[in-house]
């Protein structure tokens, strides 16, 4: 078998203008691999735009990409290679500032070392916290500290020596356990390929000697066994075949797998891949998997070695890093991508977030955008998982919004949390058909959501009245009530409202297996809940109706004079005031209280459920 020549994947980030683009593209200069035609378009850039008074300016073969970035075009880690005659490099080049921290992460997920960029004038700031914390958190155990700029302070050895004492305390307290320290001028390349003599106090190695020699462990490939199966290859009735990369571990022929999270056990017969068979695969490669015997794997499932697999679990503790403009609010239910599987995950609770600044354990109910916190998280089903600090793939997840499908934050694995008591399914023999059957028509949620004042109740109520003289079977849950009783212990915090339309979505969707016509009168501000409730119920149970008020309207007719006191300062967090409200996009009725009245309001969502046949 060949063996791959051997290859670091580094991340670089620092500050704006620490000089990171300069630096790179020295080294990509001088590395000497630069092609041809990439050598030319820098000498004719640097001549007409450089910096350098026609010198080459190496942050030119970085920046065009940089200012692309910046105007929005794309939010994204740039991968560069280059080589040395002793090793291949990919370079994860971040954008230095914080809403970046998305790439960061990216970045840092693949990279076995870091380069650490600091101005000497500026030394250790946030950022060079911020980012050494993620750098260790996401399992990057070894980092250059690049401190740049050197000429600017003349090389004072002592400016050098502080910075590097401070921070190397920073890392250390992120899990970081090697770190060297090199002074540099990228602008003029000292210390980065060859070594400078401005800095004749300096013994230990250039930048690039630290990065041809920096030792690669690969601590997934000494872990236990782990494929992760992409897709099931089967071009023929005589083929059948499990495709997927290696993430930890190898596997050979002969090997026995447990198939997880099913459980089922079977020995491996054959590595296929385009270039014909192997006696081996080790982690990093992408193989076919031919099992011996015909058990069943699907897309998402984790082979691992039998004797070392992890046991599949819902609830487990995770390190959270927050990468979204929208809060992460516990209760909410997300979706996690773990390894080829994608399914519903929720944050039970925030334990607390990190002041990267201070290293401080802070109290918190959320977290916001570039927050990292401890977590308690649970999925939706039992998912094959390790520490992330044994295995980043099998230990890592994205955490994704149901709505926009944006990539909102991604979870790191501590440990799994076991269940208090063994709670399964009780088989019932009285369904929610034969309930409703006895009733004499079927069953649902008619969930009214505005704005206070907007007159959900008042509709609600004439809705119930006329069902009820129908001889219908009805009950109304309306905020104001259900908030004396069942949610006493709820106020009006993002959070605490995500909890509150959680219980009332769990009552009407157990009134609906009672066989009730359940009206639901909630402000219920949030998309994401008020989907969660329709979820619960069931789509084709389940009627969003959007009782529409401005809320211009809605403050001045203003019932209970509760609008005047948020004006006044006397109601924090008041809908529409000063906490926010998100209208439905697509609801199932939309009622335009300006021109309607309740009683013709009523009409609209009687009609509406009899032409779903519901009465
Ligand atoms: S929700 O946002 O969590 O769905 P819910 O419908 O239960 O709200 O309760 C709203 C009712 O609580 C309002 O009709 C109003 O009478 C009262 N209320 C008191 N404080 C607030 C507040 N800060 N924001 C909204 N409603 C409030």
């Amino acid at each position: 078998m060949p063996t791959e020549p051997d290859l670091l994947r580094f991340l670089t980030c620092g500050s704006v203008d620490d000089g990171k683009s300069t630096l790179i593209g020295r080294l990509l200069y001088e590395s000497g691999r630069l092609p041809d035609d990439q050598l030319a378009a820098l000498e004719a850039d640097s001549k007409r735009v450089g910096t350098r008074g026609g010198d080459l300016d190496f942050a030119l073969l970085v920046d065009g990409l940089t200012a692309e970035r910046e105007q929005g075009i794309t939010i994204d880690v740039a991968y560069r290679h280059f080589g040395t005659a002793r090793r291949r490099f990919v370079v994860a080049d971040t954008p230095g500032h914080e809403q970046y921290t998305r790439n960061t992460v990216t970045g840092a997920s693949t990279a076995e070392a870091a380069v650490l960029l600091v101005d000497a004038r500026a030394g250790v700031v946030r950022q060079t916290r911020r980012h050494t914390h993620l750098v260790g958190l996401l399992g990057i155990r070894r980092v250059a500290l690049a401190v740049n700029k050197l000429d600017l302070v003349d090389f004072a050895r002592p400016v050098f020596d502080r910075i590097a004492a401070e921070y190397r305390a920073v890392a250390a307290g992120a899990g970081i356990t090697e770190v060297s320290a090199v002074p540099v001028c990228a602008l003029d390349g000292d210390n980065v390929v060859t070594p400078s003599p401005r800095t004749p106090w300096y013994a230990g190695p250039t930048l690039l000697d630290w990065l041809e020699s920096v030792p690669v462990d690969d601590q997934a490939a000494a872990g236990p066994l782990r494929v992760v199966v992409q897709w099931v290859n089967r071009p023929g009735p005589d083929f059948r075949g499990f495709s997927g990369r290696v993430v930890g571990g190898s596997v050979r022929p002969g090997d026995r797998v447990v198939v997880l999270p099913a459980g089922k056990r079977a020995t491996v017969a054959r590595l296929v891949t385009y270039d014909g068979e192997l006696d081996v695969a080790t982690a990093g490669q992408s193989v076919t998997v031919v099992l011996a015997e015909p058990v069943d794997v699907g897309r998402g499932d984790l082979l691992a070695a039998v004797d070392d697999a992890p046991v599949p679990a819902d609830r487990f503790e995770a390190d959270l890093i927050w990468m979204d403009e929208q809060d992460l609010r516990p209760g909410r239910q997300y979706l996690a991508k773990i390894g080829a599987r994608t399914l519903g995950l929720t944050v039970d609770a925030v334990a607390h977030r990190l002041d990267v600044t201070t290293r401080e354990r802070v109290a918190a109910t959320g977290l916001r955008l570039n927050e990292i916190g401890l977590a308690e998280v649970r999925f939706a089903a039992p998912v094959a998982a390790d520490p992330y600090t044994r295995n980043r793939d099998t230990g890592g997840f994205l955490l994704i919004d149901r709505l926009t499908n944006a990539t909102a934050g991604a979870g790191l694995l501590r440990g799994e949390l076991r269940r208090p008591t063994n709670v399964r399914w009780q088989a019932l023999d009285v369904d929610q058909a034969m309930r409703s059957a006895l009733n004499g028509h079927r069953p649902c949620v008619v969930w009214f959501t505005g704005l206070s004042g907007a007159g959900k109740s008042t509709i609600a109520n004439v809705v119930e009245r006329r069902l009820h003289v129908e001889g219908r079977h009805t009950m109304l849950l309306d905020g104001d009530n259900v908030r004396h009783g069942l949610n006493r212990d709820l106020g009006f915090t993002a959070t605490d409202r995500v909890e509150n339309i959680r219980r009332v979505a769990e009552v009407a969707g157990l009134m609906v297996q009672a066989g009730l016509i359940v009206l639901v009168a909630f402000i219920s501000p949030f998309r994401a809940e008020r989907e969660l409730a329709r979820g619960v119920v069931g789509s084709e149970a389940f009627r969003e109706v959007f009782v529409d008020t401005p809320l211009p309207v809605a403050e001045q007719r203003d019932p209970k004079g509760l609008y005047a006191k948020a004006r006044r300062g006397e109601l924090p967090d008041f809908t529409g005031i000063d906490s926010p409200y998100e209208p439905p996009l697509d609801p199932d009725l939309r009622i335009d209280t300006t021109t309607t009245d309740p009683d013709e309001a009523a009409t609209l969502v009687i009609d509406a459920l009899r032409a779903a046949g519901i009465v």
